[in-house]
């Protein structure tokens, strides 16, 4: 196929690559995302130089390293974060982390789709702007997991460094609290201060596999959501909130809803939810 072909998506291949998507990832595309399937997957086969979805499709079920797998999903989802997005989620975040639980020893928070970071790393910066303003007793001991099935992204994220445009809207004394300026060749990025980088450990996780086995205060599932169907939304809920403290908060993207869905959550405010039960200390 030369570069600027356009490989044909049959109905065979669509139907292969949707049952692949979904049982190796919960994703969801049913009939009708045709389109997207065939534009998002387009490049790829051009570049890998393949005759076509067939053989594209054979290629990425024999690899036995994942990676084609991993290159799959990228195409199919999208990235697209940016650092305090949704800020209604990181005030709230700030309100609780200084007001209910002040006390606590320490903090466990996760970022279950985290994409290239900005999510975790905006919620280190808040934590660490709310002990710098009131003194809290978990300050010492703060952990973010942050996870993604995306290993691109995930490297993007372990290595903390953005391009200055990225903080447009930032203002300045949050980036001189917690940006390192690139000089030199790395002029226009910025990197973060270990005092954030350090609050976050990065795991790769697929929320339909195997989670981890802690407990933690808030869960950001922000969206992510979208992805999955009604049933798949719900399972993945189901299991993620065997991992929130009782007591602990749960938040989705504004743009996403558990109403209608069996959960054992309650409403608080727009895209945040509450696990019934006491609090530890
Ligand atoms: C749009 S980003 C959301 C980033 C961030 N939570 C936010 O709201 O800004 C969606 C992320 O979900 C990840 N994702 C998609 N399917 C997933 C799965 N089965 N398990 C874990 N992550 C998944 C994608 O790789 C992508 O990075």
């Amino acid at each position: 196929m030369s570069a600027l072909e356009t490989p044909v998506l049959r109905a065979a291949d669509f139907r292969k690559i949707s049952a692949l998507a979904r049982e190796k990832f919960g994703l969801n595309l049913p009939e009708g995302k045709e389109g997207l399937v065939a534009a998002r997957l387009a490049r790829r086969i051009r570049e890998g130089r393949f005759r076509g979805f067939e053989e594209y499709f054979r290629w990425v079920t024999a690899d036995q390293t994942g990676e084609a797998l991993t290159a799959l999903i990228d195409s199919l989802t999208t990235n697209h974060t940016s650092f305090f997005r949704e800020p209604a989620h990181f005030d709230f975040l700030r309100e609780r982390a200084a007001g209910e639980f002040r006390e606590r020893p320490s903090l466990r928070i996760w970022s279950a789709a985290c994409s290239s970071g900005e999510e975790p790393y905006t919620i280190a910066m808040t934590l660490l702007e709310a002990a710098r303003q009131t003194p809290c007793r978990w300050a010492g001991d703060v952990q973010i997991l942050a996870s993604d099935i995306s290993t691109r992204v995930l490297d993007k994220a372990r290595a903390g460094v953005y391009e200055a445009a990225r903080f447009d809207q930032m203002p300045e004394e949050r980036r001189r609290a917690f940006l390192l300026k690139g000089t030199g060749a790395r002029q226009g990025w910025f990197k973060l201060k270990p005092a954030v980088m350090d609050l976050v450990q990065f795991e790769r996780i697929n929320l339909i596999g195997p989670l981890p086995r802690r407990a933690f205060l808030f869960i950001f599932c922000r969206n992510v959501l979208m992805y999955f169907d009604r049933l798949t939304q719900q399972t993945i809920v189901a299991r993620l909130v065997e991992c929130l403290e009782p007591g602990g908060y749960f938040f989705v993207g504004h743009s996403e809803t558990l109403s209608g869905m069996e959960h054992p959550l309650s409403y608080v405010r727009p895209a945040t939810y509450v696990k019934a039960g006491r609090r530890g200390v």
